[in-house]
This record gives structure tokens, C-alpha cells and sequence, in this order.
């Protein structure tokens, strides 16, 4: 009988677990502390000596670690906070939960970060400086802080972004969901006085399943952290079950947004492998870009000499002719097996933010980007002859375009 052969497949995006991960939670698993424990501490203390950075503290979410941060910020109500459109959902959210109003300021081309001269235009375009801090000639309410996110796991230009918001006293709270394991300038993305905030959702460079953390250099802050993370409360149940006496205090509208000590069991196994995740990712991204260079209707992803990138992502961008046709161009790779993605679909395109938002923005590069873009398959188990093969489909299917 004639062998049926079974059609390729390429996932977008696998974890990389082993048995490691799965005796390490089983450990955890039989002991006698499954939510928040010493488990949590040990990934936190990992963190902290890869980061070489003094706190860390684990969230249930790389979204609630961006939530706790602008808490402690102390944005509210009265504020707006500056961010990119080119982002996941998530960024805007957080500070919308808060009562807050984001908005937006375009992206350089090609890196897809918010372009610090960008802000700088859009600070002297709708704020005056007033007694209190930069007042929305709008709105009037307060512009108070900036939230770079680190696209694909390329640090955004935090120099520049650091001096505007030390001229304008505004903080800044880094999203870096995609950029654990990049480095700025010789430092490690989380090597800062800003809050960082990673994820460890299940595509993130390493997993727990669902998860965050927030780094800071502030010990004072972190103990905040800390509280806001679990319902604001004076005493954890570690404590509480340590000293023997039930009693606590609520000392912050805090949020339960604790990690498990199940899911940090795969994240002090993963974080032990991140340097050799990264380093697979990028050599994925290398044979990338040498069976794509020279097709000129695709620019590859453009990494700055200031960076050494996580590599989350490997986002194209079509040229100007193919733009239309990259929705379908994603259902053809699909019809070889091949997952890709599209990231991000701007912020205001959505039907909430198109809502809620007072003023659409018209972000000419967000916009043209979006559409331009496709994500394709990175994981650190990708295989030089899938790449080869993603690229080769991808190919013909340009040529069949033209
Ligand atoms: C840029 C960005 N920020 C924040 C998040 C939120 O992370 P989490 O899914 O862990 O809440 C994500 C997740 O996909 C993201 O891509």
C-alpha cells in the first residue's frame, strides 16, 4: 500500500520544556506548599542573580506585574500615560484599569519601538508645564509616566527615553514581556532604576505557564510591589503560617495577583536555560536571515548595534506592493502548515479603545507597519531545514504574487 505522506507542520511558537521542568513541579506538587512559597522565592532569587539586579518580585502575569507598576506609580484617574499602539492589549489595559487614559506615540520604522523623538513631539504638542507637572491642553488632566515596550525582545532607545522623562518628571515603567535575556548597551534589559515588567505566558521566552515578574533596584518599593500583589495585605500566608498567629492587615486596595509555587517550579528550571534559549533563537533568526536576503519585497528584522535582542519574535515586513496581499499571503503559509502571525493590530483599531479613547490617532508608521507585517515561526527547537523550508514556501508564494 502507498505510504501517505503526512504534511509538514510548523507550529509559530513551542515551549521549551523537558523532563526537568516536569520533575521539578512534580517535587512541589508532592510536597506540602502549592500556592506561593519558597518555590516562588527561589525563582525570584534566579532572577535576581541572572538580572544582578537586588528584587524581583513574581506575579500571576507579565499584565498584572504591569499593572502593580503603575499602581505604585500612583497613576489614577487624573493621570494619562504614554505608550505605543504597537503593542498588545495588555499595555493600554493596565492603565485603563486604573482609571487612566493612554496615549499614543509612534514607532520608529523597521525596530517597531515608540521613537523617543516621537514623545518629545507629542509632549510639547498636547502638554503645558505647569506647577503640577505636564497638563493635557485637552484634558487637563496629568501626563504622568511612559511605557516603552521592548518589540520582539529589541530593547527600546531607553537612553533617549530615560533623558525625556528626567527632563519632564515623569516615570517609567518598562514593558519588556518579549525581552527577557536582551541587553542595551552592555546591560541586561531589567538592569535599571525604571520598573521592569516581564512575562512568562506560554510562547514568552521562558514559561510558567502564565505568569510576570517585576524587577526594580528599590527594596522599599518592592516590599509595596509585593503587598499590591496579594490583596494589599501586611503578612503573606508563608508568614502568617509561620509565626503561627492568623492575624493581618490590609494595607493597600492591593489585587490577587500572586504566582504559585507550581508555576515557579517551571520557571526555576526555564530560567536556568535562558542563555541557551536565546542563543537558539538567534541562530533561528540567523538562518532566517540568510535564506531571506536579497527577496526585495521583504525587509528582515533590523537589530541596532546598541542591541542584543531576545529574538520573541521574527517579524517581516512585505514591501509597499505585496501590503495587500499579506492576509493572504499568512492563509497560504498556513495551507503548507506553516503557523505565522501578525503583532501587533494597533491599540485604537480596537472596537474598546475605539471607544474609549477621546482622540483616534493617526500613527502613520503603526498603521503602515501593522499592515505590512508578518511574524513567522521562532522557537528555540526550530531546525535550520524548517527555516529553510518556511522560507523557500514563502518565496514561491511571493513569485506567484507578482
Ligand atoms: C507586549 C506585551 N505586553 C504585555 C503582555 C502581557 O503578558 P501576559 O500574557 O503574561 O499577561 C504581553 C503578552 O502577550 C505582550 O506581548
Amino acid at each position: 500500500m502507498k505510504q501517505i505522506q503526512k504534511k509538514k507542520e510548523i507550529p509559530f511558537s513551542v515551549p521549551y520544556i523537558d523532563n526537568r521542568e516536569t520533575a521539578e513541579v512534580v517535587k512541589v506538587l508532592k510536597g506540602k506548599w502549592i500556592t506561593t512559597g519558597d518555590e516562588t522565592k527561589l525563582f525570584e532569587n534566579k532572577v535576581k542573580e541572572y538580572l544582578e539586579v537586588p528584587c524581583a518580585v513574581a506575579t500571576a502575569s507579565g499584565t498584572a506585574a504591569l499593572e502593580i507598576s503603575l499602581a505604585v506609580k500612583g497613576l489614577d484617574a487624573g493621570n494619562e500615560v504614554l505608550t505605543t499602539a504597537y503593542t498588545f492589549a495588555s499595555t493600554a489595559l493596565a492603565a485603563v484599569h486604573l482609571g487612566a487614559e493612554p496615549v499614543f506615540a509612534d514607532i520608529q520604522e523597521n525596530t517597531f519601538n515608540i521613537d523617543p523623538v516621537k514623545i518629545e513631539e507629542f509632549i510639547s504638542t498636547h502638554y503645558t508645564l505647569t506647577h503640577e507637572g505636564l497638563k493635557s491642553k485637552k484634558s487637563n488632566k496629568l501626563l504622568k509616566g511612559i511605557i516603552p515596550v521592548h518589540f520582539g525582545g529589541q530593547s527600546a532607545d531607553m537612553d533617549a527615553i530615560n533623558a525625556i522623562a528626567r527632563k519632564n518628571n515623569l516615570f517609567v515603567v518598562e514593558d519588556a514581556a518579549h525581552a527577557l535575556g536582551a541587553s542595551y548597551n552592555g546591560r541586561k534589559v531589567g538592569q535599571t532604576s525604571n520598573l521592569v515588567c516581564f512575562s512568562f505566558y506560554s510562547n514568552k521566552n521562558i514559561t510558567t505557564g502564565e505568569g510576570g515578574m517585576v524587577v526594580t533596584q528599590d527594596a522599599d518599593l518592592e516590599q509595596k510591589i509585593r503587598m499590591y500583589g496579594l490583596h494589599g495585605i501586611s503578612k503573606t500566608a508563608v508568614e502568617r503560617y509561620k509565626t503561627g498567629l492568623p492575624f493581618y492587615d490590609i494595607v493597600y486596595p492591593g489585587y490577587k495577583a500572586n504566582l504559585t509555587d507550581i508555576q515557579a517550579a517551571l520557571g526555576v528550571v526555564q530560567i536556568q536555560k535562558l542563555e541557551q534559549i536565546t542563543h537558539k533563537r538567534n541562530r533561528a533568526a540567523a538562518w532566517y536571515d540568510e535564506c531571506l536576503s536579497g527577496v526585495e519585497e521583504i525587509v528582515t528584522p533590523i537589530i541596532r548595534e546598541s542591541n542584543y535582542s531576545a529574538r520573541h519574535l521574527y517579524p517581516i515586513l512585505l514591501n509597499q506592493k505585496l501590503k495587500p496581499h499579506r492576509d493572504d499571503i499568512i492563509l497560504r503559509l498556513r495551507s503548507h502548515g506553516i503557523y505565522s502571525s501578525v503583532h501587533f493590530i494597533p491599540i485604537y483599531f480596537h472596537t474598546f479603545f475605539k471607544n474609549f479613547v477621546k482622540e483616534i490617532p493617526s500613527l502613520p508608521v503603526t498603521e503602515d507597519h501593522f499592515y505590512r507585517e508578518i511574524s513567522l515561526p521562532l522557537f528555540p527547537a526550530l531546525k535550520k531545514g524548517e527555516v529553510k523550508y518556511v522560507c523557500e514556501v514563502l518565496k514561491g508564494i511571493i513569485v506567484g504574487l507578482k
